[in-house]
């Protein structure tokens, strides 16, 4: 880990949010941003308690926050239900009636979607409650783990809302992902029942799900009831005893199930993500801190107000998918717009005709989409009246500023503001972003925290840096949506996170802040790369590679790519009596995507004699990075163990 970052990005652009904008949102200047989050920092615990009295509880807290290093309760004592506060508490505030969820499956033909679906507030309860009594009928209780391998469909929302209701923990797992990585979740957090579709429609053909599921449960024996959504209607293999349809599920299961007063410290879930050693760590969520942090901030930084139509495009397999489309957007009323497939179905104008037909008021998606449809061209765009958008987000990775000026001239009309925000799986919830009636915004940046949250960019010691200086970036105080622990590893968290620099939460990422005090991300300083959003930690790469029966090493490293942000580049050292091939090659890509998915192929694999090393045995990523980038070899280079490698690494073929 190097703590010394150079940047060289430049950048002066400043957009002030319209006085209009500002005029009609919930902060309206910087003076009052300011002043809330210096009250947020000064008195945590009066803000957040402020904030979670706009919720409903069973029973109120005793305590706001509990913290002992790095362990925090939040709400210590309260009861309350993530799913009573999405659900009933709308309806009891007059909202019943009022649409939750707009849906638009994939398929596609004469110029129109062949399904729209809608849900309104009472609607979705009903079918929460139902689905939550089948999950009761088929012997789930509070505390179990509920495996969810679902499509971007309304149920993949009423399952989740359904465990949450009886207190159940949801274990999502992208459809992306393969069935090995099934296996391993499952195993991992004991999971005893899987909720999937027969399939999914994606890019104009379907995702067999079931079919994973069913490879994936060849290797354990732990799941004992599976329950299999009807959605493409293809075939399926349904086992006897274990396998049981959705619809025969709820039939005759009552609309009426009573959530479960939680503890605020209970589990709500568990969501895998990648790490920089070994394999993807399960990190926790509780239910109060992370239903006030989620809630505040939706509310704040996509400034929600009575008629929004809110889409953001994340998958429900993300934590975006968690903390904005699902739990901070029902909690604050507003109706939730979901897509099911690809922003290139039937072509890239897909987004921009649902735009405009479903007069979407927030948008907010990844700047790797974005970059496509920079590549895609603006026809798609021009055809298009876009004029109902009001705000517009991005999330994921560092948004460079020619995309950010090209959605902001094209995608709002240089009218929207542009809120960039910085977060992670971990932190649950907003920590650096603009409030957009707020904050002056530059494109690049995500500029300042969100309230509560005290970041900073320090040297391993943990002393701040002056503006400008690239460091790491830390939180140096605990916040209500912060990840509780890693499930079955409580020794990880500790180590993961709070012992790079002494008494702070190191995120993994640099950053420096300019003159504004903005914060400036500059990515991940650790072995994780970030591949069109999705964060992959290399030591799962190579261990994948390794599996292979050809692999003796490994070295798999980040590089930089024009779509997708970063790409992939595997190094392999073959065992002896193999040799290097384009079938083999081909062979090892597959081995990624049986074992992780396809969206983890590599860009280049690379057959290699040696791999450079320190004297201490450490593989020395940063020159094989310059390498895979095609710069040769610059810098020092002392520390190698075998100069002859370099050479022959440069020389080796691409592909
Ligand atoms: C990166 C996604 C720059 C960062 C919510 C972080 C970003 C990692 C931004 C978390 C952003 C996310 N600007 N970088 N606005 N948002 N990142 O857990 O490296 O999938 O640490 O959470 O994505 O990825 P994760």
């Amino acid at each position: 880990m190097s703590d010394s970052i150079t940047s060289s990005l430049q950048e002066h652009r400043v957009f002030q949010p319209s006085p209009e904008f500002s005029r009609r949102s919930h902060v309206k200047s910087m003076d009052h941003y300011r002043s809330l989050w210096t009250r947020s920092i000064d008195d945590p615990e009066s803000f957040w308690a402020e904030a979670a009295r706009e919720l409903h509880w069973f029973k109120t807290w005793d305590k706001v926050l509990d913290w002992n290093e790095p362990y925090a309760k939040w709400f210590v004592g309260a009861k309350t239900n993530l799913a009573y506060n999405c659900l009933d508490r709308q309806i009891d505030a007059g909202r019943g009636n009022s649409t939750a969820i707009i849906f638009e499956g994939e398929p596609y033909a004469d110029g129109k979607p062949l399904e729209i679906r809608k849900l309104t507030y009472r609607q979705l309860r009903d079918e929460v409650c139902q689905f939550a009594n089948a999950l009761k009928s088929i012997g789930v209780k509070k505390g179990d783990r509920v495996t969810i391998y679902l499509p971007m469909t309304p149920e993949a929302v009423v399952t989740m809302l359904a465990c949450a209701r009886i207190g159940a923990a949801h274990s999502v797992i992208f459809g992306g992902f393969s069935s090995q990585a099934i296996t391993d979740r499952v195993i991992d957090a004991q999971s005893h029942f899987i909720i999937t579709a027969d399939g999914g429609y994606r890019r104009g053909t379907t995702v067999a799900l079931k079919k994973s599921v069913d490879e994936a449960l060849k290797a354990t024996d732990l799941v004992k009831k599976v329950i299999v959504l009807k959605r493409t209607g293809e075939s399926v293999n349904m086992t006897p005893g274990r396998d049981v349809w959705w619809h025969d599920a709820i039939a005759g299961q009552s609309n009426d199930c009573p959530a479960e007063p939680m503890d605020a410290e209970d589990l709500l879930f568990v969501l895998y993500t990648s790490g920089s050693t070994g394999k993807p760590k399960g990190i926790q969520h509780t239910t109060a801190g992370y239903m006030v942090g989620t809630y505040l901030s939706t509310k704040y930084t996509f400034d929600i107000q009575p008629n929004d139509i809110y889409w953001c495009t994340a998958d429900i397999g993300w934590i975006t998918g968690h903390s904005y489309v699902v739990y901070g957007a029902l909690n604050n009323g507003t109706a939730v717009f979901m897509y099911e497939g690809a922003p290139n179905y039937p072509d890239f104008s897909r987004f921009w005709d649902i735009i405009e037909r479903h007069k979407i008021t927030i948008f907010y998606t990844a700047p790797t989409a974005i970059r496509a449809f920079m590549k895609a061209g603006l026809d798609y765009v021009k055809k298009h009246n876009l004029s109902s958008l009001r705000l517009m987000g991005s999330v994921g990775e560092p948004i460079n500023p020619e995309a950010w000026m090209w959605y902001h001239e094209h995608i709002g009309s240089s009218r929207c503001p542009i809120v960039d925000t910085w977060w992670q799986t971990e932190t649950g919830m907003h920590m650096i972003t603009p409030i957009p009636g707020a904050t002056p915004t530059k494109p690049g940046t995500a500029t300042l925290p969100f309230f509560g949250v005290d970041a900073a960019i320090v040297d391993r010691n943990g002393n701040e840096l002056g503006p400008n200086e690239g460091g790491l970036l830390v939180i140096r105080k605990p916040w209500p949506a912060m990840l509780r622990g890693i499930f079955n590893d409580p020794d990880r968290y500790k180590k993961q996170y709070w012992s790079d620099v002494p008494g702070m939460y190191f995120t993994g990422d640099g950053a420096r802040r300019d003159h504004d005090g903005y914060f400036w991300i500059m990515g991940r300083v650790d072995d994780v790369v970030n591949v069109s959003g999705h964060r992959l930690g290399t030591a799962e790469l190579e261990s994948a590679l390794v599996a292979h029966p050809a692999v003796a090493e490994s070295a798999v490293v980040g590089i930089p790519h024009e779509m997708k942000g970063q790409g992939l580049a595997a190094f392999v050292i073959l065992k002896s009596g193999y040799s290097a091939s384009d079938a083999l090659k081909k062979e090892l890509s597959d081995q990624i995507a049986r074992e992780i998915g396809s969206f983890a192929r590599p860009d280049q694999i690379r057959f290699a004699e040696g791999l450079p090393k320190t004297r201490s045995g450490k593989i020395m990523r940063r020159l094989l990075k310059e390498v895979a980038g095609g710069g040769g070899v610059k810098g020092d280079v002392t520390t190698l163990e075998d100069f002859n490698v370099i050479a022959k690494l440069s020389a080796s073929d691409e592909g």
